[in-house]
């Protein structure tokens, strides 16, 4: 039996960082999303030693995007990671947590004026850049730095096809993403950023696409770059300082899932850099990954508590919860799996197949398709595995339903990272003037 980063215990329920789902639910209700923090900060530790023992100047950055709070900020800073972010909301995130300017990376595909300027106004370590008009953009921030240079890296579309959701590729030539090598605008782009006074240029980053399972795109990937850097020495004489190779690791969702282990896609992602540096000639740079999905992924898990049931004969089983697409989006977007357990009787024998649909109003809310369980009852609740990466940070509300809360697990305590929104939280924003004859509702 799959139970994601917990364990059966004694009472027959599912425990995960030695608390009690069942006494976590009790306290913090559901739905609700509990991070295993010590698998967060064993996955942190193993990219940085996989790469850090295989190539020492090298830096592992934390995605953002697929979990980000400031506690989670806090936990990256400790595990020596730097931080990927993607918009001024998530920059701010990690500047009020504390989080050293220096070791973030300000990535995005269509940064404002704005946002690009808070960037340089908190000195974040990099700048991604995306694309010309962000080239522009940047020209004109840097002629009012006084002396100092604004470190960017150019973003480029290696043309690897990873095999992976279409929405979750991004390194093919068809991309929105970066400046593309078949077109010739990666070498424009670099033209352009070494013309530009008031940037340093250290380098090049890619990023192919998430949950990839295979060595080869990676390998591939590696090469295309590494070839690119020598072609920017050999025309322009520059030196490429570092690549950032992205995320994309793939993570276990369902029993058949097989993902390399860690030390396998460093290894495999390092012997290519190196064989291809050898190969054109170059000092191998600074080597830069940014995993998302695989540090916190895993680590997550959603628990629910099961409503209403409705049986159509020999047809299907619809076993509802509370909660559905507004914290999990990933079913109804990509077409993602999951597995799951009754977390009340997790040592219980699977007795009937049945599918887990949301409370959304939308057919296509559907957490889980035919997936065998013990036999269920209302008030049973049911713990979805490996939610811990684009799902609190996907989260909606749509159907005006409440963002789950989040808490921390580790060594049989249990915290409170995030509240759960309150109805008051849905409407704090609205700006609303009552009817004179409104009712009141104090009550609810
Ligand atoms: C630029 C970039 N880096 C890193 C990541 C993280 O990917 P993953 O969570 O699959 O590791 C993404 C995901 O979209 C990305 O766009």
């Amino acid at each position: 039996m799959f139970y994601g980063t917990g364990e059966l215990n004694e009472l027959n329920h599912l425990e995960i960082g030695g608390c009690d789902t069942i006494e976590l639910v009790k306290e913090y209700g559901t739905p609700l999303y509990v991070i295993d923090e010590d698998h967060v900060r064993e996955s942190c530790r193993s990219y940085r030693n996989s790469l850090s023992n295989l190539h020492e100047n090298s830096e592992v950055i934390y995605a953002g995007k697929a979990f980000l709070t400031m506690e989670m900020c806090k936990l990256i800073e400790e595990e020596g990671l730097g931080l990927d972010v993607v918009s001024g909301g998530e920059l701010y995130t990690a500047i009020k947590s504390g989080f050293p300017a220096k070791r973030i990376y300000f990535h995005g595909n269509n940064k404002s004026y704005n946002e690009l300027e808070m960037a340089v106004k908190y000195g974040v370590g990099r700048i991604i850049v995306d694309n010309f008009y962000e080239l522009e953009l940047l020209k004109d921030l840097a002629k009012k730095q006084q002396n100092k240079k604004i470190k960017i890296m150019l973003r480029l579309t290696p043309g690897i096809e990873a095999h992976t959701h279409d929405y979750i590729k991004t390194g093919q030539f068809d991309s929105k993403f970066g400046f593309g090598m078949e077109n010739g605008h990666a070498l424009m782009a670099l033209e352009s950023a070494l013309s530009i006074k008031g940037l340093k240029l250290m380098g090049f980053h890619c990023h192919i696409g998430s949950q990839i399972f295979e060595e080869e795109p990676f390998k591939d990937t590696a090469d295309t770059m590494l070839r690119f850097a020598k072609g920017a020495r050999d025309k322009y004489g520059f030196e490429t300082k570092e690549i950032d190779f992205g995320g994309g690791f793939g993570i276990k969702y369902i029993e058949k899932d097989k993902p390399l282990t860690i030390h396998n896609y460093i290894s495999v992602l390092f012997k290519s850099v190196k064989e291809s540096c050898q190969r054109y000639n170059l000092t191998i740079p600074k080597i830069l990954i940014e995993p998302g999905r695989a540090i916190i992924g895993e680590a997550g898990t959603t628990l629910y508590t099961i409503g209403a049931i409705k049986n159509i004969p020999g047809i299907r089983k619809y076993v509802s919860v509370d909660g559905g697409m507004s914290d999990n989006i990933r079913p109804a977007l990509y077409g993602a799996k999951y597995s799951a357990v009754i977390a009340n009787k997790a040592g219980n024998p699977l007795e009937e197949s049945v599918s887990i649909a949301g409370k959304c109003c939308e057919s296509g809310d559907m957490l889980i398709w035919d997936i065998d369980l013990p036999k269920i009852a209302p008030g049973d609740i049911l713990a979805v595995f490996s939610t811990g990466a684009y799902h609190y940070s996907m989260a909606s509300n749509y159907n005006m339903l409440p963002k789950p809360a989040v808490v921390f697990v580790n060594n049989k305590m249990a915290r409170l990272v995030v509240r759960r929104q309150t109805y008051e939280d849905l409407l704090r924003n609205e700006v609303f003037v009552p009817h004179s004859n409104s009712i009141s509702l104090a009550n609810f």
